[in-house]
Formats: C-alpha cells, structure tokens, sequence
C-alpha cells in the first residue's frame, strides 16, 4: 500500500468512529456493539502505532468521547435539587432532632436512626436513567434547573451506562457527587486552587475531550425522581446503589443518638487527612424514607437531613486596612483587608469582622496580627487578635457614624425580642437612594433565587451602574443594548445572549417577585408564604394600604417585625414607581395550588387543642397537601374546627353559633381515607 491509501483508510477509520460516538453520546443511537467499536479504535491506534506519519487531533489514542454542544443547553430537574442546613456542634445537632421530634409528635425518647454519610466536597450531579440506560445528566444548577452535562459525564468511569439489575427503577434520577482524589489532584494543582475546582471546572467546560482526560470519580447517594421504588431507608437504598454498579462512599454508617454521632463526626475528622479525598463535614439523613416525607422540605433544604461541619482552616495574617462595605439591607459590614494568605487551598485576602460590635468586643485594630478562619464556602472571618504583637502607635478603629456611601445617617435597631440594641449598624435610608444599598439590591434582584437572569454576575451589576445603564430594576428590562454592543468585552452574539436571558425571564412566578424585591426579612420561606396567601400580583399590589399589610398577621408565620418591615418598604414612593414599572415590564404568574383536586378540596380547616401522634405543623401540611385551606379566624367562610385535646372553649362555642362543623381527630382522619 502506497502512503496516500494509508492515510485514506486511517481518516475513513477516524470518520467512521466520530460517526459512532455521536451515535451512542448524542443520539442514544448506537448501531454497532462495544466489541465492534472497541475493534475499530484498536485498529487506528494500531495504525497509528505503525506508520507514524498518521495524526488526527480527533483520534481515540487522544479522547474517548464525542464534543458537546458549544452552549449547555437548561433542563428542568424533575425533582428540585436541594442543598443542605449546617450544623457545627453539638448544640445545633440537638436543636436539628428536637425540631423533627415535634414535627412529627413522637415521644423524647424514641430515637431516630439516621444514614451517616460523609460530604464530599465536590460537585453534585444528577443522572437520568431510562430502562437501565444513562440517557441525561445534569449539574445541580440553581437547583431547579440544571445544565445539560451528559457528554461530560459520560466520560467519567465510576458512572455506568447501562445497568441490567432487575430491581433497577424502570426510571430514576441518580445523584451523587463528581469529585478528583487528592493524589490525582496533584498531578494538575498548578492549574487549579483545589480539587473542588478542579473537578467543576473540567465538569463545566464545553470541551468533553478535556473532561475525558481529567481524573473525575463520582460516588452515588441519593436519588431525585423516581418510579417505584420498593426501598424503605436510606442505608438499604445504599446498599442497592452499590448492587446496581455505582460506587458508594465506603465510610457511609447507620447511627443513632447524638452523643454516637459527635464519636463518629470526631474520628473522621481525624481520619481527614489519611483519606483518598476531600471531606468537608458529615451529612446525617432520617433512614426512614416514610419520616423523610412526613418531614418534607422547608424553603431550600429538607427538615430530615442536615451536613455537620468540620472545624475551620486558619491561618496567622495581618490586618493592613479595614473597609466597610453597605449591604443591600444598609447593614455596615467592616472587612478587613489582610495580607494575602493561603487558608486550605485557597488564597485569602478580605475577612470580615461581622459588625461594630465585634471589633468592639475583640479590640480589633489596623496593624494587628490576627487569626482568620475559613470553612467551606462560608466567608472568612477574624477570630482573634494576638496582642502580644500589637504596637503602641495601632489606635482604636473608630467605625463611622455617617453611611460611607451615601453620608446619611445610620441607625442600630430595637431588637424587640432580645429586648436588646442589634449589633449591626445600618444606613437608614429607604429605597434607592443610597448608592450601595441600590446596587445591592439589583444584584439580589438578578441573583439566582430571584430573576436568576443568566449572564448578569455581580461585576456587569457593577459595570452597567458606573456606566449609568441601570439605576433600578426596572432598567434591567429597558437596557440600551445598542450602547452594550459597543462596550469592550460586548459583542453581538454576548448581547443577543443577554437580551435572550432577560426576556426569558419577565415571565415570574409571585413567590420569585417578592422576594427579588429584598425588602427586609422577606426571604424566599416568607415570599413564599406571602404570595401564597395573595395568590395575585394585584393583591400584592395593594399592600400600598396599609390595611391589607395588617391582614398578612393571619398568615402563620408572618409577625410584627415581617409586617413593619412590607409597611416601610410601601411607604417609600420610590419603591412603589419601582413595583409599578416592574408590573408594566413583566408578567407576573398567579399562585396556582399544586394539588387543588385533593381530597380537602376547598374546604376550611382551623385546629384547637393538641392532636394525638401529630404535630400542628405536619397537621397543617397534611390538610395543604390535600388542597385543604387553614384559616385562623373563626368566621363564616370556616367548614371546618377540628378539636384535639383541650381545646379551647370559646374557639369551640364560636363555631357551634356560626353553626360551623366541630370534628374531632378521628373524624377529620376519615375525610382523608385515614384510619388512625
Ligand atoms: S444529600 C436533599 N448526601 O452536599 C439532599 N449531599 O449542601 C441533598 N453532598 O449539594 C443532598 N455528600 O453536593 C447529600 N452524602 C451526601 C453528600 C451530599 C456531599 C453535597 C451535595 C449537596 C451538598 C448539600
């Protein structure tokens, strides 16, 4: 054979491959077998091993695997991906089963077992399996919807492709984490901070042949969708994970009692460093898949898991300045400006000093040699001064009084709870006047639990204010793109991406609008209850009277400090111009019932006196679950006074004059079909 021949049959060999690897990547299409295409790169690797003239940049000897889309494309998670509450200590584990034990009414004494699992530090993926077969993978995204990373992890080896167990889910959503071993990571630290990075960022890069050639392992614990799943807890869906071919984390333990899981969290936290890879905590899950669902989710994490931290990186530095930053809520935050250190893999340069009242109590001064700690994703902190080397000429930090953005006057609160003065000082200027506070709140406004609009980070937020493009959000939606085009860094393809993003995203949800408004002690749990309440924009509206704000004391809850904070912000006219140009932007979607053909379909319930084996909270969710109504007013439009034990006597009287139905538990159990 001639060279030209040569080279031809390679490059039909090469063309035939790429063929199959978009076939069985992309297209879930494969049309040959494993053998056959095991055969086939073999064939051109021995060509190439042959006749050294022969190159391809798309030959098997560099990659496996086909090239991914340019852009990731959003997909919808069937079942939301949540995250996790820390705990760091003992105390805040106690609280975390307290709070289940009354959610689910059970004695003190009955013990919950929990599946304790380490937490790798990783990145978390989801993987749709159909008919055994890997057919998408997703990130975790904002949670609710994740990004299209099939093609990146297929080319990771701890995920199978196809499994044949025969009590495999007919469909299930497996998720785990994606993660590089500390002994891989050091082969590429110099292109990385950490691990974790490293494992993101080859995960989420649009080249799959550069995923293919990272050191990426993944390690299975959980699952979102599913369709039937005959598995009753948690160690024994682990024990599944391992039979259907994933790996699972080898020091994952069943363990009751908080006293045995503090023994555990302290020998692996000594155990660390000894370990293949990076654990930042352990996470603690209820076995019992039945109390999972009972417990059900609060607004971003379950009630029935949490991940118990391990105790902070530190590291000596010094203070060189100390900066105040104004947050969107006006709170003055002091930062400290140190000099550059490495805290666990990553180069820290600003630790913040919470409040004037902390650098009060800690005496903290410019110049001071100081020690700061890191954990997790949580931002660094000071935690001491070491007097020993402070010099005389340091003098005592005097925090402003005047905010340093605006120069108007700052305030520190009530607290009426505390009967005490708040430690935080804060710019007591309302709305959009203050400089800072109105940048803040358009990058909370953008951020990914509110508008989550694509492409519009913190430093455009930044970048477009210096460049007087938005001063609102409203602007968001009236931005000059043409100006945009011209900036440096701003193409056409850049801004038809950013205006796709926006427009995307004028159709919200009320829950969504509420709380990407940032008005003070509404976060998404509250937006939530409020906009469920309201169900329309146009009730929302109407808080601009006063008398519907007090209304909202109805909603279990809602309380004083929620009510006075919704008043202030409807007071302000520049918030109301904001709220009515916002509503002539957007379309801002109704509450809709997620069951609203429930067996309590709309019907009202209220509760007096203390239910047997169940808990108010999970009585109210019971009767939300199944379209029901709670109203906390005895009135006409009540059907239903439900009454346990001791219940309050002029609740009960109301009711029988209003002629309203007084049923008992057993009573109330029966109009869902429940015996006990
Ligand atoms: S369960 C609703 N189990 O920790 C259940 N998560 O903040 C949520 N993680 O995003 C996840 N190890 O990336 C779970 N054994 C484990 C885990 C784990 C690590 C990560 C995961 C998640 C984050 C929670």
């Amino acid at each position: 054979m001639n060279k030209d021949t040569i080279i031809d049959d390679y490059k039909k060999k090469i063309l035939l491959l790429q063929k199959y690897n978009k076939q069985y990547h992309s297209e879930d299409k494969p049309t040959i077998s494993d053998q056959e295409f095991d055969l086939l790169k073999k064939n051109i690797i021995d060509l190439e091993n042959k006749y050294q003239f022969l190159k391809s940049k798309y030959s098997p000897s560099k990659y496996v695997g086909f090239k991914p889309s340019k852009n990731f494309q959003k997909l919808k998670h069937r079942v939301p991906m949540l995250s996790l509450g820390n705990a760091f200590n003992e105390n805040d584990l106690k609280n975390f089963e307290k709070k289940m034990i009354n959610f689910l009414s059970l004695k003190n004494t009955d013990l919950i077992t929990y599946s304790v699992e380490p937490k790798i530090d990783g990145i978390s993926a989801s993987i749709i399996y159909k008919n055994g077969k890997f057919t998408r993978g997703l990130s975790r995204g904002d949670g609710v919807e994740g990004e299209d990373i099939t093609q990146n992890l297929k080319t990771i080896k701890d995920i199978p492709l196809v499994i044949n167990k025969n009590n495999f889910p007919e469909e299930i959503d497996i998720r785990g984490e994606v993660f590089i071993e500390n002994n891989d990571f050091k082969k590429i630290e110099d292109k990385f901070a950490n691990p974790r990075n490293a494992a993101s960022g080859s995960l989420r890069q649009k080249d799959s042949l550069i995923t293919n050639k990272m050191p990426l392992k993944f390690i299975a614990y959980t699952y979102g969708y599913v369709k039937k799943l005959n598995i009753e807890n948690q160690t024994t869906f682990l024990k599944n994970l391992k039979l259907w071919g994933f790996k699972t984390n080898p020091f994952n333990k069943e363990i009751s009692g908080i006293k045995n899981l503090m023994l555990n969290h302290k020998k692996l936290e000594e155990k660390r460093k000894e370990m293949a890879f990076d654990i930042d905590g352990v996470v603690y899950k209820v076995n019992n898949f039945d109390l999972q669902k009972r417990l059900g989710f609060a607004a971003n994490a379950p009630r029935w898991a949490i991940a118990h931290k391990f105790s902070a990186n530190s590291a000596i530095s010094e203070i060189m300045n100390i900066e105040i930053q104004v947050g969107r809520t006006g709170a003055l935050t002091p930062v400290a400006k140190i000099k550059p250190v490495n805290i666990g893999g990553v180069i820290v340069s600003n630790a913040t000093l919470h409040n004037e009242d902390e650098i009060n109590r800690k005496d903290i001064r410019i110049g001071d040699t100081v020690n700061v700690e890191r954990a997790g994703d949580v931002i660094p902190h000071v935690v001491s001064v070491d007097f020993k080397k402070r010099k005389k000429f340091f003098n005592t930090f005097n925090f402003p009084l005047k905010c340093p953005s605006c120069g108007g006057q700052t305030i520190k609160d009530y607290n009426e709870i505390t009967k005490k003065q708040d430690a935080v000082r804060r710019c007591a200027s309302e709305g959009f006047t203050c400089e800072k506070i109105a940048i803040e709140k358009i990058k909370h406004f953008v951020s990914k639990d509110a508008f989550n609009i694509d492409g519009f980070g913190k430093k455009i937020v930044e970048n477009f204010w210096d460049l007087r493009l938005i001063k609102l959000p409203q602007d968001i939606f009236n931005l000059d793109y043409d100006k945009i085009e011209n900036l440096e860094g701003w193409g056409k393809l850049s801004v038809a991406n950013l205006k796709f993003s926006i427009e995307s995203k004028k159709k919200v949800s009320l829950e969504r609008f509420i709380y990407s408004l940032g008005i003070r002690h509404i976060g998404q749990e509250n937006a939530k209850l409020i906009a469920k309440h309201l169900k329309t924009a146009i009730n929302f509206f109407k808080l601009s009277n006063e008398a519907n704000i007090n209304k909202l004391v109805n909603i279990d809850g809602i309380g004083n400090t929620q009510l006075n904070s919704i008043k202030k912000f409807f007071i302000n006219q520049n918030n109301l111009k904001v709220l009515s140009d916002l509503g002539k932007n957007l379309s801002i979607s109704n509450v809709a019932l997620v069951n609203n053909e429930g067996l309590l379909k709309s019907k009202t319930f209220m509760l007096t006196g203390k239910l047997n084996g169940i808990s108010r909270a999970e009585a109210k969710s019971l009767i939300e679950q199944n379209s029901g109504k709670i109203i906390s007013n005895i009135n006409k439009k009540l059907d239903y006074l439900i009454i346990g034990e001791k219940p309050t006597a002029k609740k009960v009287n109301a009711a029988k004059k209003l002629n309203i139905k007084v049923i008992d538990q057993k009573g109330w159990m029966k109009m869902l079909n429940k015996t006990s």
